[in-house]
This record gives C-alpha cells, structure tokens and sequence, in this order.
C-alpha cells in the first residue's frame, strides 16, 4: 500500500468516534518505535514532519524513513507536514512525496490566513495532496516561535464556516485550551478543555474532521524519572488523557502527540546511562528508548486515540 492522504481515514474516524494518532518524527528510532506499536494493534497512522525536523535530519532521509515504515508495516500511513509556515515550505513537501501538509498561518489576520491557505490548497488539491489549516492561537513553543498564554486565543466559532468555505480546507486545526510542549498548565490547576468551543465549531460543520495540536499528556512518571536521573524539569502537568478521549469520541479526527515521545526518549536515556555507565555503543541505549516509544505509542492508540484494529 502506498503512503495515503487522510481523507478516508477521517472519515472512518468521525464516524467511527475515534481519532488518529499524528506523532512527530525526527529519527530512525522514532519512526520504529511509533510504527512497531501501530502494526502490532492495526491503527492507521499520520507520521508528521515539522520545519525543525526537515531541518535537523533532512526531508528526503525522513521520506524513505516513513516510506520504509509502509513496507514494513502494511498500514495505511500518512506523511503530513506539520506547522508549514509558508506556501514555499508546503510546496517543496507536496512535490517531495508528502500526502497533507499543514499551512499554519493561525498567526496572521483572519483575511491573510484565508489567502495563504486557499493558495495552497489550490496547490495541493491540484497534487492530490490534503490540506490542515487552523484558526486559534495555542500557547506554547513550537519551531523555537514562542507564544504567551496571553496571547493564546480560542478559536471564534463563527469565523469557521466561512473559513472552511472560503479556503477549501481538509480538516481544521482549533484552539480549545491545549498548548504546545511540555509545561502546559500550572501544577495545582485542574486543565479544562473548551468543549463548549469544540461543540459549537462541530455544529457550524458537521461532518468536518477537527484536529488537536498540543495534546499531550505529560506523563509525570516520565518528568520524575528525568529528575530523579539528573534532570532539572520544573513541575508541569499535560492535557487529561480522558478529555483527549472525549474530544476524539466527538468531531477531533486528528490528535499531535510530540512532547510525549521526546519524554519517553530522554527519560529512558538517563535511565540507561545511570544504570551503565561505562556503555558508549549507541545501539545499547536507543533500543530501550525506542521500545518506550513503542510502549507510549500502544497506550495512546489504545486508551486515548481508540484507533486499535481501525486500519483496514
Ligand atoms: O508543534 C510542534 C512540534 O512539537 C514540533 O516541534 O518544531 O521542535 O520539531 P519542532
Ligand atoms: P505536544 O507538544 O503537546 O506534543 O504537541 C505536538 C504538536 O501539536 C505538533 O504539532
Ligand atoms: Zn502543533
């Protein structure tokens, strides 16, 4: 099976009541790890590439990286671009094989953001390539861009339908309280999705696969296993895995999960060399790190995503 845009995938998910998992790959070790999960449960997969990534481990090693997880897997997958800052930036992951690609333009005027997105879904659409564009403003760090809890804003419902109409967009990413990496909310607060934002975007488009950027948990075994093998993490909680299992039994077709992974990979690291501190052989420690991916992974499809046994 060839890699495969998100379209049927969506719409399986939205009837269905579930939502596909859309990790962020950086590596060989994390494209198993993710992949290895997905096969052994059935779960259709998107493996998203960010600028950063593109820029750090390059797009065509990712590509065949991804393509490879196709072969070795049989699953329906999905290679999608994820935060495309410009038109160019999409373009080039259009042309090198990509079957989505976000263009994130959430930053700039209502108006300007339909401009840019309309441009590359005419592109894209041209190239049988699906198109994520968002409205709202999530809080966090992402490609280094850092945005303040202030000047955060949910997404307005009633810009959606225009916004959709006007764009000719695949699927929506909207803001409703999730945030980017991993110190999301306040240690003490209690985090509360808007799902009465997330209701009324679904009634304005039935039927309309809505995404979730900045959803993950923060697992605090993870955080103290940083801390307690020589990290400095400052306290940090996530987004609650059953709001995440709400949202996907609703309209969210499509929920990024990143920082969990990164945890998962660093605090099985600093486990390792801890426990060995005389191996250097680079195999020895990424093959418990990436069976911690494979481990997280398994856990989100089956309690948070609820895409086991949904690929074919
Ligand atoms: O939303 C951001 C993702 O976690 C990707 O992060 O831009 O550091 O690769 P990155
Ligand atoms: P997290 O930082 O919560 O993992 O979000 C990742 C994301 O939204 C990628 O686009
Ligand atoms: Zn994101």
């Amino acid at each position: 099976m060839p890699l495969v845009t998100t379209t049927e995938m969506f719409k399986k998910a939205y009837d269905g009541g579930y939502a596909i998992g859309a990790f962020n790959v950086n590596n060989m070790e994390i494209v198993q790890g993710i992949t290895e999960a997905a096969k052994e449960l059935e779960a259709p997969l998107i493996l998203q590439v960010s600028k950063g990534a593109r820029a750090y481990a390059n797009h065509t090693y990712l590509t065949k990286l991804v393509e490879a997880a196709v072969i070795e897997t049989g699953l329906p997958i999905c290679l999608h671009l994820d935060h495309g800052d410009s038109f160019e930036t999409c373009k080039s992951c259009i042309d090198g094989g990509f079957t989505s690609v976000m263009i994130d333009a959430s930053s700039k005027p209502f108006a300007e953001n339909i401009e840019i997105t309309k441009k590359v879904v005419e592109y894209a659409h041209d190239h049988g390539v699906v198109v994520e564009a968002e409205l709202g403003t999530l809080a966090g760090i992402e490609d280094d861009v850092k945005v303040s809890a202030e000047d955060s804003s949910y997404t307005h419902p009633e810009e959606v339908e225009e916004f959709v109409s006007k764009t000719g967009c695949d699927s929506l990413a909207i803001a409703i309280g999730t945030s980017h990496g991993a110190y999301k909310f306040k240690p003490g607060t209690k985090p509360q999705l808007r799902f009465d934002v997330l209701e009324e975007v679904s009634k304005r488009l039935p039927g309309f696969p809505i995404v979730l950027h900045g959803s993950s948990s923060v697992p605090q075994d993870l955080v103290a296993k940083i801390n307690q093998y020589g990290g400095n993490m400052p306290g940090a909680i996530g987004v609650p895995e059953d709001q995440l299992r709400q949202a996907a039994s609703l309209s969210v077709c499509k929920i990024n999960i990143d920082s969990d992974l990164r945890l998962a990979m660093t605090a099985t690291i600093r486990e390792y060399f801890a426990q060995h501190p005389d191996h250097f052989d680079p195999r020895q420690y990424l093959k418990p790190a990436r069976a911690a991916i494979k481990e997280l992974v398994a856990h989100k499809i089956v309690n948070v995503l609820g895409c086991d046994h949904k690929a074919f």
